[in-house]
């Protein structure tokens, strides 16, 4: 069944009938306000923190699922019919409908008995708000007398305080209407400095701002009894449900046209002048007035939204291919590269599977998220980096997450997740390639967020790396800890209490359970180091780095390898985990792709063993699973691995983030065609054409696929939040397409399919723009640049200093 297309040249993706498999999102805002938007209007936004500063309500696990957004209803009021043009929530069977997921913006069109509605909902850059910006048309012969409700439901600020604490909640709530604004400030009275406002660009006949007389007693969103009735009540809330509604009336001549706006915003005021008179309880307005009037001007919107189109222009010009094969072109030129700055911002906090409630920013997950962002918008990168590290503990161990308002770490999750450390350097790194700026390593950054224990950001990472190196195990391998980057993988804490938190329960020896993966990491990590301290001119650490990189290596030899593929892990009794000796569990993902991108096995040929171990064990048509066979029942040596039905998530699924590893080895190998074949396996654009079976939206990528042994093998899930956008990202433009920044350079070593004739790249490297012309003349063996005109030796191109442009061409030979 086809629910839609690309449209490539828009960079849109274009959704054609509303009842998708699963709603299909978009996100909205690019720093601070954001939301989420469904193809038929349904999410909520928030200001910084999902959790923290919730704006509007949304409930999770719904029935009819989707429901609440931000919601427009159209009244005829000669006859009483009433539908929404955005399909939900009144599902009336529309004449047409199409909803246009564009960069930060979404519109969504429909036509229903001659009347036509259009809405783009987007947030400007740098502002604090979100429009709606709604044309309708009278498409009939004669003139139409219309009613427009807008609707929306404020949360009351903490979700999760929202979802669970109606003794308080059903008490507070309070709002002003002002001039047909409406302005939600439940807690305003007391220690809250913020209020949230909603405004409409024409004059309104009327409003509700209490659900409970929008709706009607125990009717839903579908046939609100103000909406059929075709009367706002004017209703002002005390406690229960703030609501925003507008009321307005539209006479439509033949063909005339209206243009509406809304625009919903966040406002913070100084906590001395909140009150206007003082004294009192009324919002002063002074501040907040200003810009509600700027945002109902058209042209103003207009000005936005060309900048909006201006900003992701910028941002995605930094890289973009022209290669044979489609699906690259629209991932890596739009699509993957706006995930990527998506799961930047949000990590994995707001999306239609992360409730914004639960996990804050993650150690590892934003570490590696900014693997696929640092070459888009470098300064926030670097801000990010320092905030993570402050969380980071002076034993070099890691808060595993932290809280994106406060930027401290979260308690209830704690350390110990061992690998979580070494991911922040390996996206410094990343930085100080992406950029040369150095100064980075010197920014003084406190542990904890201690005030009185700021240390450089070489130091964090020194402690990083003697973090692994205080917690070896039995075998000289990393001691895995809560878990390693598998948070399923739980080997210490034999959990047999329902509900208990896998990762979180409490530890009964973690003196033993070891992880190749964290070896193989360390591996990476520990070299890098070492090539820092080369260039910092600490020559006595260079040394230690490598020694410990060497010993490191031994021990994966020694210990991690299974006969035809690197074990996974051994358990808290000294038992391998991921070996031929297993019974089940035999063959995981991870460390083949974690040890092999180390370069463990490139040499001797293990590397190349694993790798046919993946083809004919682990992977499938829909992607390579996690591991084989699968857990089929708990177990508690293990831990939340094995208690999902086997081929779900963590359980032998198709875990995508693990799949550009193996894609990446792939390439070390030479294997172009081998890589790009797995590449397409995942990819979203490829998957378009099955999308009845894979159900999440096709432009994006999902965490998670079910793996063969589940009843639904090739079902996505949670998609948008996952690290596969960084490392799909990283896999294809740094070693398939092979366009790898370095300290001294861009490397340029495509290893792509042998059926590619050639393909172009353009990428902003420190400021310059260098032109990539690839053309095959033989197999793929060899690989010759000329650099504006010139021959050059091997194949890392050096940044001009006296020009921005360079020409590269390369031919693989
Ligand atoms: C989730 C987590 C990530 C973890 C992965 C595998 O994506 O966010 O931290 O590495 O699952 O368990
Ligand atoms: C659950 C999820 C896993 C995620 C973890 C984060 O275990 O299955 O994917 O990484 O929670 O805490």
């Amino acid at each position: 069944m086809d629910f839609g297309h690309y449209d490539d040249e828009r960079r849109e993706y274009v959704i054609t009938r509303p009842d998708t498999p699963l709603p299909w999102i978009n996100y909205l805002g690019s720093e601070a306000y954001f939301g989420i938007i469904s193809n038929t209007a349904g999410g909520y936004s928030f200001y910084q923190d999902a959790r923290l500063r919730r704006l509007t309500r949304y409930r999770y696990n719904g029935v009819p699922s989707d429901a609440g957004g931000r919601y427009l209803y159209l009244r005829d009021d000669a006859d009483g019919t009433f539908w929404s043009p955005t399909w939900q929530p009144t599902k009336t069977d529309l004449d047409a409908y199409e909803c246009r997921h564009g960069l930060g913006y979404t519109t969504i069109s429909s036509s229903f008995a001659g009347i036509e509605a259009s809405t783009r909902y987007f947030v400007p850059v740098g502002e604090n708000l979100e429009v709606w910006d709604l044309t309708v048309t009278n498409t009939r012969e004669d003139a139409a007398e219309l009613s427009l409700f807008s609707a929306l439901e404020f949360a009351l600020w903490d979700a999760n305080d929202d979802a669970t604490n109606f003794q308080r909640n059903f008490n507070i709530g309070e709002v002003e209407v002002v001039d047909g604004v409406i302005y939600h400030k439940t807690e305003y009275r007391e220690r809250r400095d913020h209020f949230a406002y909603f405004a409409c660009s024409e004059e309104v006949t009327g409003f509700d701002t209490q659900r409970r007389f929008f709706l009607g007693p125990y009717r839903g969103w579908d046939a609100p009894a103000v909406v059929e009735e075709g009367e706002a009540t004017n209703s002002i809330a005390h406690g229960w449900a703030p609501f925003g509604s507008h009321h307005l009336r539209l006479v439509l001549e033949p063909g005339e046209r209206k243009r509406v706006l809304f625009v919903l915003g966040y406002y913070e005021n100084p906590r001395d002048r909140k009150f206007d008179p003082p004294g009192s309880e009324v919002i002063n307005k002074e501040g907040v007035l200003p810009i509600i009037a700027r945002q109902l001007d058209p042209a103003h919107v207009d000005r936005q939204f060309a900048e909006l189109g201006a900003y992701w222009d910028r941002i995605l010009g930094t890289l973009q291919v022209d290669t044979p094969d489609v699906h690259t072109n629209r991932m890596v030129g739009t699509w993957n590269a706006y995930q990527n700055i998506v799961t930047f911002n949000l990590s994995r906090s707001a999306s239609l599977f992360e409730s914004g409630v639960g996990r804050g920013i993650g150690f590892r997950d934003s570490n590696q998220d900014l693997l696929g962002f640092v070459h888009m918008v470098p300064e926030r990168a670097r801000q990010r980096l320092l905030d993570i590290a402050a969380t980071q503990l002076d034993s070099g161990g890691a808060y595993h997450q932290y809280q994106p308002l406060t930027k401290r770490g979260n308690d209830a999750v704690g350390s110990g997740f061992n690998d979580d450390p070494l991911w922040l350097v390996i996206a410094v790194v990343a930085y100080l390639k992406e950029t040369g700026d150095w100064s980075l390593l010197d920014e003084l950054v406190p542990f904890d967020n201690q005030p009185g224990t700021e240390a450089p950001i070489e130091e964090h990472l020194r402690r990083s790396i003697g973090y692994t190196l205080a917690n070896l195990g039995p075998h000289r391998l990393p001691l895995i800890g809560r878990a390693d980057w598998n948070d399923c993988l739980n080997l210490n804490t034999f959990s047999e209490e329902p509900g208990e938190g896998f990762q979180t329960a409490t530890i009964r020896d973690d003196t033993v359970a070891e992880s190749v993966l964290i070896g193989g990491l360390f591996v990476m990590a520990a070299e890098e180091m070492a090539a820092i301290a080369q260039r910092r001119g600490h020559g006595d650490e260079v040394e230690e780095y490598r020694r410990a990189a060497h010993r490191m290596r031994a021990a994966v030899d020694e210990h991690g390898w299974d006969g035809n593929w690197f074990r996974r892990a051994y358990d808290a009794f000294g038992e391998p985990i991921g070996s031929a000796s297993c019974a089940e569990g035999q063959i995981f993902i991870e460390s083949q792709g974690v040890c092999g991108m180390a370069g463990i096995g490139l040499e001797d040929g293990r590397l190349a063993r694993a790798m046919q171990a993946v083809n004919e064990r682990l992977a499938t048509r829909h992607g390579i699973v996690v591991h084989q066979p699968a857990f089929t029942h708990y177990d508690p040596r293990l831990g939340e691995i094995s208690s999902y039905p086997p081929g779900y998530k963590e359980n032998a699924g198709v875990f995508c983030h693990a799949n550009p590893w193996i894609m990446i080895c792939e390439t070390m190998l030479g294997h172009g065609d081998q890589a790009h074949d797995y590449y397409l396996r995942i990819n979203p654009s490829a998957r378009e054409d099955i999308s009845e079976i894979h159900r999440c939206e096709p432009y994006v990528y999902a965490q998670m696929i079910a793996g063969k042994d589940a009843a639904t093998h090739g079902e996505a899930k949670n998609s948008w939040l996952t690290g596969t956008a960084a490392w799909s990202f990283v896999a294809v433009t740094q070693w398939i397409l092979g366009i790898r920044p370095e300290h001294d350079g861009l490397r340029v070593h495509p290893v792509v399919p042998s059926s590619w004739d050639g393909f172009t790249v353009t990428r902003v490297f420190r400021g310059v723009t260098f032109t990539v012309t690839v053309r095959r003349t033989g197999p793929g063996g060899e690989v010759t640049l000329r650099c504006d005109g010139a021959a050059i030796e091997g194949d890392l191109v050096a940044v001009p200093t006296d020009r921005d442009q360079v020409a590269v061409e390369v031919e693989i030979g």
